[in-house]
């Protein structure tokens, strides 16, 4: 069995001496949190996405509980929105009173299914009297992997049934559906999109925790108050030359913002985002060819219309053709110095969840099937060919000594 001499991170980040020296610049500075910084990177960043506006916030969790606080939903709403994520995705429905509702997703992409959640929606419009338990007001996809959910059929969606979208952006950064950004499709639209990025240490781009909400500049507007304590002035308009000390609280708000240290760190990180996607997209490609050649394992896909973001690269083992399960798969992998993960544990199996909607595992076949077979491979911008080598002779050695 080959061993690797080091073992080999599932997804590090990859901070430069750049980065460095604006998180060293802005610490010697007169303004260390929300400031000028920040306010250029939610310019820069909204530019380079096709945004109208944008705002830096604590988490890609922050910018989805202020989008949906920002449209309203309340106790007696629903959202649509996938079993295949990670727990804050349905946590902030939760935190605003309101109901998550699951939908399956599609077998190939693990994305929301446009059909199942348009049933769902009819479905909750018929029913009536003491059984109507919501008020459908958002679909919120998660665009899984990096690979962008069926925008085309989701908004259409929602235009139909005068709905929102929200979407979980987490891993699209930068994603493309029928060649345009994830990001972009608010300023083209009817109804409102807002868009939630995440740059969590392990995603495209980092400002070690952070996320961005993006979206039209009313609704942004709104956001920025919720995310500072429901205030109507930001403290760097309070406490600069030009600032007064006079403001007024119009709503119960959060502490969401980004300092302008971390915003440093995703001004330097934006720069180098292009060439970190060149490296991402050139593994997942190394890796596909690769594995394609193995009957035991299935590759990702990505649908002609997508320009996938690779923020994750999940193979999902042909059980059936092996000896052995997912997490004993895991366990080689560990025992041969590689890191691995699976994205995600579906929701509706999470405890919490599960008794609180009486969900049983098969409530959401596909996303129960798939979430047994589902492995996350390293893929990172700073990953060598000599590391993706490394994966690809573990994975193969493992699928032949498990063959059945
Ligand atoms: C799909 C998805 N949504 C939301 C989040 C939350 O992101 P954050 O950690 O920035 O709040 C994550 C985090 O990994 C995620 O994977």
């Amino acid at each position: 069995m080959a061993v690797r001499k080091s073992f080999l991170s599932f997804a590090p980040p990859w901070i430069g001496q750049e980065e460095i020296d604006e998180v060293v610049n802005t610490l010697s500075s007169d303004w260390i949190t929300t400031g000028p910084k920040t306010q250029r990177f939610e310019e820069e960043f909204g530019d380079f996405v096709g945004a109208p506006a944008a705002l830096a916030v604590s988490s890609c969790t922050a910018a989805l509980h202020l989008a949906l606080a920002t449209l309203k939903v309340g106790e007696g709403d629903g959202v649509i929105t996938t079993p295949m994520t990670f727990c804050s995705t349905a946590h902030v429905i939760e935190h605003l009173g309101a109901r998550p509702i699951l939908v399956d997703v599609e077998p190939d992409t693990l994305n929301i299914d446009p059909e199942q959640a348009c049933s769902e929606i009819r479905k909750h419009k018929a029913a009536a009297g003491p059984n109507k338990v919501t008020r459908i007001k958002a679909l919120l996809p998660v665009h899984l992997y990096g690979h962008a959910a069926e925008l085309d059929s989701l908004l259409q969606l929602c235009e139909e049934h005068g709905l929102a979208l929200v979407e979980d952006a987490a891993h699209a950064l930068p994603a493309t559906y029928k060649g345009r950004l994830v990001g972009s499709f608010s300023e083209s639209s009817s109804c409102p999109i807002l868009t939630c990025f995440s740059f969590y240490a392990t995603k495209n781009m980092t400002t070690v925790e952070g996320g961005m909400l993006v979206g039209p500049s009313e609704h942004i507007q709104e956001a920025r108050i919720w995310s500072i304590h429901g205030i109507s002035r930001g403290a760097y308009q309070r406490y600069s030359a030009r600032g007064s000390w006079f403001y007024e609280v119009v709503r119960p708000g959060f502490k969401y913002n980004m300092p302008d240290f971390q915003a440093a760190i995703g001004r330097q990180q934006l720069r180098k985002l292009p060439s970190f996607q060149q490296r991402r997209h050139r593994i997942a490609g190394l890796y596909s060819q690769a594995f394609s050649e193995l009957e035991e394992l299935q590759v990702p896909v990505r649908r002609p219309v997508v320009g996938h973001a690779w923020h994750i690269y999940a193979v999902r083992l042909n059980l059936d053709a092996l000896t052995l399960s997912r997490d004993q798969f895991i366990e080689e992998l560990k025992r041969r110095n590689i890191g691995s993960s699976v994205h995600f544990i579906p929701i509706h199996v999470q405890p919490y969840y599960r008794e609180k909607y009486g969900f049983r595992p098969e409530d959401f076949p596909v996303a129960h099937r798939e979430y047994q077979r589902l492995i996350s491979l390293p893929i990172f911008p700073k990953m060598t060919d000599e590391d993706v080598s490394d994966v690809v002779a573990a994975v193969s050695e493992i699928v032949r000594r498990f063959k059945r």
